[in-house]
């Protein structure tokens, strides 16, 4: 508690500091040549590094949280040279890589500068946790998975990118690609959910948005995947928590997200807090050198995660800051977050030869040539134009698309009787909630630069969008965790006086992100009282859900009529959801996670094994695998979300259902729009293979496509199945797939769907 304190302490700080403008004018780069373009030159990053002393080098190595603030960010990270004359002293004698999370273009400059009076001109580079936006913040990553279009989430990743990068940031640590199956975890917030395939596609479309036409433009950053690996697994979803877990399941689950981010070119890794089986991933020399270099030809740098090294020594790793520094990095580890560790202790393991030379020259090449990739030699100042940042963040257009992107990550879990959309006129509607109205938890958890000073709540998006706003009726009713003195009367009052009533409830942003995992998933008792006393009055009515996890719905709100899953928009919460809640656009997010129906369940995932004795539908029956009071099947499965279409699924053909050496298996379904309002359906195509040396998941998903469908439309969605999706880790450890049967379905959720089987032959 004392160090997630510290941190949101130092965030905000970064967040809310300028620093004052300088007008040095910047000075030539080292004076060797270099590609055009900036192109990765070998030959001049092989004559820089002769010409670097073992201090330097260990300094190219070594990045720490930006200084701004002076001596009240040195107070607030007191381990580290965090003080602003120490930084800008650092930069000067070439000690110091870069820093990351700075409050912006000006200080940036500043810090260059410093750099380009140093004796070998080594440009810095800037990093920051742009994770959804930078100044115009978008949906959080889990809420932007559960629009199940990776495209989107690749143009707020393009324009997250050019917003970082007018404020001289290059380097963003995001994706984060850790498949979070246990909703207990706090950061399962920040990525795509449960799924392999989903994480697969938007770690790919996120290195590719933030990395753009070329990274020595000036409106890109390079990627970086993070935490490498198996973050998300950690025991009882407690955070930096070990995991102890095979190394299939590593191959099949954790990894793929990852090889995704590195086969869309992502420039760099970030090894993760946890152990895996007994070694930290930071000393993991077979994770970081031997698969990911090895198998996979990563050739970007590794990153630690914040001070990661230097908790060897907790873990019980390493003796102490010199050995957990030499084991880092021999391990792969290339730099060193905000430790200092690497700084304090490489030269002199190199020159006692407990460091080779050609590692450590390894190591630095990498960071080298990924500052001539980012163009930084080239141009210093490329991405510190004076004036663009305060010309490019948060423009109408970016704006517009964080507005999109709201709206499409809102899941739609109920609609009992169409009570959804509401009219825009004519009804008094009671607005419920300690997220109803107010200026806070819209940016939601992990947002450096965001601002919900300057995000929309929903009362205001409701206003502008009712025809009559003054038959909006606001109250509070709770506290987020604790009740309001009077606060349920009141809005059992305004429950009374209105025809319709929504209640914005749910998780504040505090509630989830790093260090936030929590026991029970459930909405906090405070809120839940107010929905049972709000429900008793017998309005209709609709729940919005704020989350940053799945959550388990009980009592009057799993029984509310409409349930709208919101997540954290960001800057246009408001707008969105008057979007959706009004009808201006129809729902089309679906889960990336299960909902289960107690928390106890987790961690849960719809692709589970079988057993041998599966839990039967119907009747609870004895010996099977269920709980003693509740079977063991989500509450709203992975997948799952409605549209305010009728939507029917027929015609599934799946030709002559074989699938032959070199083949591929051709999939139809009909999919029809009875209803009267337009919808947008997302046809999601599972397998499962039913005999094989390895048992497999009782469902897994191989494809899926968000179709639109005008009222009485009727589509034909096709898919293409190959061997290539159907392969999982075998028994000798190589990936393989066995010719017998599998079984397919194609329909709206992991737990729904027109059924099918085919033959894989041999
Ligand atoms: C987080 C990383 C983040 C880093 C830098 C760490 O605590 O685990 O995800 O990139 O801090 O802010």
């Amino acid at each position: 508690m004392m160090k997630m304190d510290r941190r949101l302490t130092r965030r905000s700080v970064l967040a809310g500091t300028g620093a004052a403008a300088l007008t040095l004018a910047s000075r030539p780069a080292i004076g060797l040549a270099i590609g055009p373009g900036g192109d990765a030159a070998p030959e001049f990053v092989e004559q820089l590094v002769a010409r670097m002393n073992p201090e330097e080098k260990a300094g190219q190595l070594t990045l720490m949280a930006s200084a701004i603030g002076g001596a009240a960010a040195s107070a607030l990270n007191p381990a580290n040279r965090n003080n602003l004359d120490q930084q800008l002293a650092a930069a000067r004698a070439g000690q110091i890589t870069g820093n990351f999370n700075g409050a912006g273009s000006d200080w940036h400059r500043r810090l260059q500068q410093a750099a380009m009076q140093s004796r070998l001109k080594i440009p810095m580079v800037f990093a920051a946790d742009v994770i959804h936006g930078f100044r115009t913040v978008f949906p959080v990553p889990l809420g932007e998975a559960a629009s199940f279009e990776p495209a989107l989430a690749e143009r707020t990743a393009r324009a997250a990118a050019a917003e970082a990068a007018a404020a001289g940031i290059a380097w963003t640590f995001a994706p984060m690609v850790d498949i979070a199956r246990d909703a207990r975890w706090g950061r399962g917030v920040e990525g795509a959910g449960e799924d392999v395939l989903v994480g697969r596609r938007f770690a790919a479309a996120r290195v590719r948005g933030f990395q753009g036409a070329g990274l020595d433009r000036d409106d890109t950053v390079l990627a970086c995947a993070k935490h490498f690996a198996a973050y998300g697994a950690g025991e009882a979803g407690l955070d930096y928590n070990s995991a102890d877990i095979s190394e299939r399941t590593l191959r099949d689950v954790y990894f793929p997200p990852f090889r995704a981010a590195v086969d869309a070119g992502a420039g760099s890794v970030m090894a993760s807090f946890n152990e895996i089986s007994g070694i930290p991933a930071t000393a993991n020399r077979w994770l970081l050198t031997d698969v990911l270099r090895g198998e996979w030809g990563f050739s970007g740098l590794v990153v630690s995660d914040y001070t990661a090294d230097e908790e060897l020594v907790a873990h019980g790793f390493a003796a102490d800051g010199r050995e957990a520094a030499r084991l880092a990095f021999l391990a792969g580890v290339d730099m060193s977050m905000q430790s200092g560790l690497y700084a304090r202790y490489l030269p002199g393991l190199v020159a006692e030869g407990a460091v080779p030379m050609a590692r450590l020259d390894e190591a630095v090449r990498r960071v080298l040539t990924m500052k001539v990739r980012l163009g930084l030699f080239a141009q210093p100042f490329g991405r510190l134009a004076p004036g663009r940042e305060a010309q490019r963040v948060r423009s109408p257009a970016n704006l517009a698309l964080a507005r999109e992107a709201g709206r499409r990550s809102i899941v739609m879990l109920k609609n009992e009787g169409g009570l959804l959309p509401l009219p825009r006129s004519g009804r008094r509607i009671a607005l419920i909630g300690p997220f109803a109205a107010g200026l806070h938890d819209l940016i939601g958890p992990w947002n450096v630069y965001g601002d919900d000073q300057q995000a929309v709540d929903l009362a205001t998006g409701l206003r502008r969008a009712l025809a009559d706003p003054a038959l909006l009726n606001v109250t509070a009713g709770s506290d987020v965790e604790a009740p309001l003195p009077g606060g349920i009367a009141a809005a059992v009052e305004a429950a009374r006086a209105a025809d319709i009533v929504i209640l914005a409830i749910g998780e504040s942003a505090r509630m989830s992100g790093e260090a936030q995992s929590r026991t029970e998933v459930t909405i906090p008792a405070p809120q839940q009282a107010l929905a049972e006393a709000v429900a008793a009055v017998g309005k209709p009515v609709v729940v919005v859900l704020k989350n940053g996890r799945a959550l388990a719905l009980e009592g009057a709100v799993l029984d509310a009529p409409a349930i709208l899953v919101s997540w954290f928009l960001g800057s246009e919460t408001g707008p969105a959801l008057a979007d959706i809640l009004l009808g201006a656009q129809g729902p089309s997010g679906r889960l990336p996670v299960s909902f289960p129906r107690e928390s106890g369940q987790e961690p849960y995932h719809y692709d589970h094994k079988s057993t041998g004795r599966p839990d039967p539908p119907g009747p609870i029956q004895e010996y099977k695998a269920h709980y003693r009071t509740s079977p063991n099947e989500a509450r709203f499965p992975f997948g799952h979300g409605l549209t305010y279409g009728v939507i029917s699924y027929a015609d599934l053909d799946l030709g002559p259902a074989t699938l032959r050496p070199g083949g591929a298996l051709a999939v139809a379904v009909r999919v029809t729009n009875s209803g009267s309002r337009a919808a947008e359906e997302v046809v999601q195509l599972y397998t499962h293979d039913r005999a094989a040396s390895v048992t497999r998941p009782v469902r897994e998903l191989k494809d899926f496509r968000k179709v639109a469908l005008a009222p009485g439309e009727s589509a034909i969605v096709r898919f293409t199945l190959r061997r290539e999706d159907l392969l999982f880790v075998g028994q000798d450890g190589r990936l393989t797939v066995e010719p017998g049967l599998f079984d397919l379905w194609v329909g709206p959720s992991a737990a729904e769907g027109l059924a099918g089987s085919f033959a894989l032959i041999a």
